[in-house]
C-alpha cells in the first residue's frame, strides 16, 4: 500500500471560526483511501505572507483563498502558483479579479437568463490620471442621467460594477435620490439596475465545488437572522433552476466557492448578484447551515486532491454560447442543457460516488464534532468576538439552539 500526504493551505484575513472547523473536521476525518488503495493523509496549514521567489515551489496541493480580493501580495502569489505550479485554488484570482459582477451579468444575459435591465454609467468623478482631461474632452459623450434612469424605470438599484458587502449599494425611487447617489458614487464605477420590486422570495445559494445549498434569505434582517431554516420554500422546478443558474455561472467562470443571489417573483427567477469571491461562511451567519458548508469544503478539497483534478483557467465559452444562440430552444430547455455542461464540469456524479464510497464517515464525524465541547468552545469564542458583551449570553443560547436543532435533524436523517 502506498501513502501520500496532502497539504491544504488556508489564506485568511480575520476569520477564526470556519478555519478552526475545517481543521477539526479534516483531522477527525483521518486518512482517505482511494480506489487503488493509496492512503491519502491531510494536513491543513495557514498560509503566511512573505517575500517569494517566482520560481519557488509552493508546498500546498490546494489553497482556499479568503484574502486576495483585497491584499495583493497573496493575490500575486496565487497567480504565480496557478500559472507555474498547477496549484488548485478556491478561487483563482485569474477568474475572480478579472471576471466580477459586471462580467457575470454579461455572461448571464448572453446565456438568456433574466438579469434585470442594467446600465453601466461613466464615473461621476474621473479617475486620477494625467491623460484623463484630454481623453474625456475629446471622446466622452455628455449624457443625461435622468433619461438613463427613465429608460430603466424606477425603482432602481445603484451599485458598484464589481462590488461586495453592500458597499455603495443604494435603492433609488426618484430623480432626487438618483442624483444624490450618483454624486456620492465619486470615483466608483456604477451600474444602474432595475429593481425586482415586490419579489416573493430571496434565495441565496452557496456553492462549493459540486454542491449547492439554496437558502431563504432576508436582506432586511440583521446578519444573524438573514438565513432562515426553511426547507422546500421553492417548488421543485424553481429550486432546480436556482441551483442550475448558480452552478452554470460557476462552471462558466471556473468559480469553485461562490454565493449567488436570485429573486423569485411569480415563479420567474431573476439573478441579481452572482460573483462573491469570498462568500460569507461565518457560523454567526450560516448557523444551521454551517456544518453543511464545512463538510462541503472538506469533501471538495479531498475530492480534488485525491482524484488529481486539474484547475482550469481557460473559458470554454463557445460550448455555452452554442446553446444560448439556438433560437429553437425555449428557456427551460436551455437551462436543462446548461445544467448538463455545469454538472460535467464539476463532475457531480463522480463526486457523489466518491463521497459515498471514500468519505462515508464524514456525516458522523461532523455530527460528533458539533456535539463536542470543542465545538461549543469555538461557538462561544466566536460569539464573544462578534457581538458586544451585553449580547453574549443571548447569542450563545441562540446559536447553541440552532446547532442543536441541526444535530437533531441530522441524527434523524442518519437514522
Ligand atoms: N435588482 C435588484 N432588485 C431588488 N433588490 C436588489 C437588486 N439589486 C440589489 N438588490 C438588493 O441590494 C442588496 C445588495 O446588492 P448586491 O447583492 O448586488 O450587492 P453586494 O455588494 O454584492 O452585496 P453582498 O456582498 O451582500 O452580496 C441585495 O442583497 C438586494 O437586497
Ligand atoms: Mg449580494
Amino acid at each position: 500500500m502506498t501513502e501520500t500526504t496532502h497539504l491544504i493551505g488556508l489564506l485568511l484575513g480575520t476569520e477564526e471560526d470556519w478555519p478552526a472547523a475545517f481543521e477539526a473536521i479534516l483531522r477527525r476525518l483521518g486518512p482517505v483511501t482511494d480506489g487503488s488503495d493509496t492512503i491519502h493523509r491531510y494536513n491543513a496549514e495557514r498560509v503566511t505572507i512573505e517575500p517569494f521567489n517566482l520560481r519557488s515551489k509552493p508546498r500546498y496541493d490546494l489553497v482556499i483563498d479568503r484574502l486576495a480580493y483585497w491584499y495583493y501580495v497573496p493575490r500575486e502569489w496565487l497567480k504565480k502558483a496557478a500559472l507555474m505550479d498547477d496549484l488548485y485554488l478556491l478561487n483563482s484570482p485569474f477568474t475572480f479579479q478579472s471576471m466580477e459582477k459586471h462580467a457575470a451579468y454579461c455572461a448571464m444575459m448572453r446565456l438568456g437568463l433574466k438579469v434585470p435591465e442594467t446600465v453601466l454609467v461613466p464615473y461621476k468623478n474621473p479617475p486620477d490620471h494625467a491623460k484623463y482631461a484630454y481623453t474625456s474632452q475629446r471622446y466622452n459623450q455628455p449624457f443625461d442621467l435622468d433619461s438613463v434612469a427613465e429608460s430603466i424605470g424606477y425603482p432602481i438599484f445603484m451599485k458598484p460594477y464589481d462590488g461586495g458587502a453592500w458597499v455603495g449599494v443604494t435603492q433609488i425611487r426618484n430623480p432626487d435620490e438618483l442624483h444624490k447617489a450618483y454624486d456620492e458614487s465619486g470615483q466608483r464605477l456604477m451600474h444602474l439596475q432595475k429593481a425586482v420590486a415586490g419579489y416573493d422570495v430571496f434565495a441565496r445559494s452557496l456553492s462549493i465545488g459540486a454542491e449547492t445549498m439554496v437558502m431563504k434569505f432576508d436582506p432586511d434582517q440583521p446578519m444573524h437572522a438573514r438565513y432562515s431554516i426553511t426547507h422546500d420554500f421553492l417548488d421543485a422546478g424553481v429550486g432546480d433552476e436556482v441551483v442550475t443558474i448558480g452552478r452554470l455561472v460557476n462552471a462558466f467562470f471556473r468559480w469553485e466557492f461562490n454565493s449567488c443571489e436570485t429573486l423569485i417573483k411569480a415563479a420567474e427567477v431573476y439573478p441579481i448578484d452572482y460573483a462573491n469571491a469570498c462568500p460569507d461562511v461565518a457560523i454567526t451567519s450560516l448557523h444551521y447551515y454551517f456544518p453543511w458548508a464545512i463538510k462541503a469544503l472538506v469533501k471538495w478539497s479531498v475530492f480534488c486532491t485525491v482524484t488529481g483534478r486539474r484547475a482550469r483557467y481557460d473559458l470554454d465559452t463557445r460550448r455555452y454560447f452554442d446553446i444560448a444562440d439556438r433560437d429553437d430552444l425555449p428557456y427551460g430547455e436551455k437551462i436543462g442543457a446548461y445544467r448538463q455542461l455545469a454538472d460535467d464540469y464539476f463532475e457531480v456524479e463522480r463526486y457523489a460516488d466518491f463521497c459515498a464510497s471514500r468519505l462515508a464517515t464524514i456525516d458522523e464525524v461532523m455530527l460528533r464534532w458539533i456535539e463536542s465541547v470543542d465545538f461549543d468552545r469555538l461557538l462561544v469564542e466566536t460569539v464573544r468576538a462578534t457581538f458586544p458583551a451585553h449580547e453574549h449570553e443571548h447569542f450563545i443560547a441562540h446559536y447553541r439552539g440552532l446547532l442543536a436543532a441541526w444535530a437533531k435533524d441530522e441524527r434523524g436523517r442518519l437514522g
